[in-house]
């Protein structure tokens, strides 16, 4: 069984664009490695993710991720068991006033969530409209 955590949160105002270009690549790579599938989006100073694993794996990363200091008001949206297989692959994106309307990264952020259940990822996708417009 897989498992499923998603939050949003706040970057710490100091942050550099060059400091989030950095954990958004670092997070991609680690993850591909650590077979943790699902997308983190960062727009206008917050920070979105939902992270796909093994239970363990997902639970350890976000325990790691919360005290990471880079950021702070982490809001869990949800955490759970996930019965579909996994989706391949791991997105991180910034999201910039030209991205914000670009219909094919969309499609590719709901790709990456197809592993959720339909309600979880209704909400998900509500979460997801509201962040990136
Ligand atoms: C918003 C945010 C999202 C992050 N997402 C991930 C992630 O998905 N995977 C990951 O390995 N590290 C992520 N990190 C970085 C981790 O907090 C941590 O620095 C990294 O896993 C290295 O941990 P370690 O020093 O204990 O090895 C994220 C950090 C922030 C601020």
């Amino acid at each position: 069984m897989r498992y499923a955590i998603s939050y949003v949160s706040t970057a710490k105002k100091e942050m550099s664009e060059k400091e989030v270009g950095e954990i958004l690549t670092s997070s991609e790579e680690y993850n591909n490695e650590k077979n943790i599938t699902g997308l983190l989006l960062f727009s206008d100073g917050n920070f979105f993710q939902v992270i796909e694993g093994e239970e363990e794996k997902v639970k350890d990363l976000f325990e790691t991720i919360k005290h990471d200091e880079r950021h702070t008001n982490v809001i869990k949206l949800f955490e759970k068991p996930i019965y579909k297989p996994a989706f391949d692959g791991y997105i991180s994106d910034y999201v910039t006033e030209n991205t914000k309307y670009n219909p094919a990264k969309l499609k590719d952020y709901h790709l990456h969530l197809e592993v959720l259940d339909s309600k979880t990822r209704h909400a998900v996708n509500n979460v997801l409209r509201a962040f990136i417009y």
